[in-house]
Order: C-alpha cells, then sequence, then structure tokens
C-alpha cells in the first residue's frame, strides 16, 4: 500500500520558494517508495482563515488541516518571515488536533532571504513538531535566495540535504509502521 504523504508549505504566493524546496524533497521520497501525495500550500487554503474556531474554518481549509492529521507523513515548509514561520503557516497548524501527530514522521524546511536565518529550522520549527510528540526527522533543510533559482534547487549542498531528510523520512516511516497507529489511538 502506498504510504500517504501530505506536504504542506506555508507560502502565501506562488512561484514559491518553499513550496520548491518541499516538492523536491516529496519527489525524493517518492523516488524511494511508492506514495500517495497531497501537495497543499497556503494559497490552497484560500482567504479567510482568519478565524479563531475550526469549525469556522473555510472549506478549502479544513481540508488541509484533515490532510495534514490523517497523512502517514508530512513534508512541511515555511518561508521565514522576521526570524520564525510565517504566522499564516503556524495560524493553519494551530487548529491540527494536538493528538494527531503523535509518532508522525515529520521533515521540515523553510527558505529565506539569505543565510542568515538558516536555523529557523531547529529553533521554530522543530519545538512546534514537538508540541505534537512527532517524530522529526534529524535532518532538516533550509535554502536561501541564491540556492533555489527558477523554481530549481541550485545548490548541492542543499540538495544533498534533501536526498538525507527523504531518506531519514523513509526510515522514520519503515519503523513507525504498526506502533504509531496504536500510539496515536491511545492518546485520544
Ligand atoms: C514579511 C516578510 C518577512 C521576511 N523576513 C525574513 C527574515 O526574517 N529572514 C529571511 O531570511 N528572509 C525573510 N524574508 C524573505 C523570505 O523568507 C524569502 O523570500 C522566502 O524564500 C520566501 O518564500 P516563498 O517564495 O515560498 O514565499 C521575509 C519576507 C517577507 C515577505
Amino acid at each position: 500500500m502506498p504510504t500517504r504523504i501530505v506536504a504542506f508549505s506555508g507560502n502565501t504566493h506562488r512561484p514559491s520558494r518553499t513550496r520548491t524546496l518541499v516538492e523536491a524533497v516529496a519527489a525524493e521520497v517518492a523516488r524511494l517508495r511508492p506514495v500517495e501525495l497531497k501537495l497543499f500550500d497556503l494559497v490552497d487554503a484560500g482567504t479567510g482563515i482568519a478565524v479563531a474556531s475550526r469549525s469556522a474554518l473555510p472549506l478549502p481549509a479544513a481540508r488541509i488541516v484533515e490532510a495534514i492529521e490523517g497523512a502517514d507523513a508530512l513534508i512541511v515548509g515555511s518561508p521565514v518571515y522576521k526570524g520564525s514561520y510565517a504566522g499564516l503557516f503556524k495560524h493553519l497548524i494551530d487548529f491540527v488536533g494536538p493528538d494527531t501527530l503523535v509518532g508522525k514522521p515529520v521533515v521540515l524546511t523553510a527558505t529565506g532571504g539569505g543565510p542568515r536565518h538558516a536555523l529557523v529550522v531547529e529553533h521554530a520549527l522543530r519545538p512546534l513538531f514537538g508540541f505534537f510528540s512527532a517524530q522529526t526527522a534529524p535532518t532538516s533543510v533550509y535554502a536561501g535566495d541564491a540556492e533555489i533559482a527558477d523554481g530549481k534547487i541550485a545548490d548541492a549542498v542543499v540538495q544533498a540535504r534533501v536526498a538525507q531528510a527523504a531518506a531519514e523520512l523513509v526510515r522514520l516511516i519503515d519503523a513507525a509502521a504498526p506502533g504509531e497507529a496504536l500510539l496515536r489511538a491511545a492518546a485520544r
């Protein structure tokens, strides 16, 4: 059975460098194992997501949240805004049920305007998914402005990290397979 992967990128416009990075990780995972991939970004969520409760979310945004919760594994990415993840990316993740990502394998990615904020993946994204008790791949991927050009990864180190993160996600998926569904059920 293919692994159900959801890739979610916190970009608010297209084309998007973050979406390119998330897609690159997804393509690499798909090269390694059979996957059923759903890729979303914040543009897919539509307007009107500035609501306080999940029940008030517009349908396209609610579907993204449900897809994130139901996936076997996640690939997430955010543009860096003011030294952290984008506010609207966090806003959508805020609606994800707190027990729905327990033990779920996740690759973390981010893009920024330069190299200075490369550790956003470590000091912002990793704690966020730590809150959910997700299993984050040890290798996260950050790309600055010079490293993604014309919708392609233009840097060998970033490409190598994409491959490494994808391989780690596949290992986590294989290791998580039988036990995690039980863990998630127990956490509910
Ligand atoms: C409001 C705003 C704040 C930003 N803040 C930062 C920042 O703190 N550090 C950084 O490296 N880049 C920053 N950037 C640049 C974006 O992170 C960068 O262009 C990113 O790759 C855009 O991703 P996207 O193409 O997926 O939208 C900022 C951009 C915007 C629009």
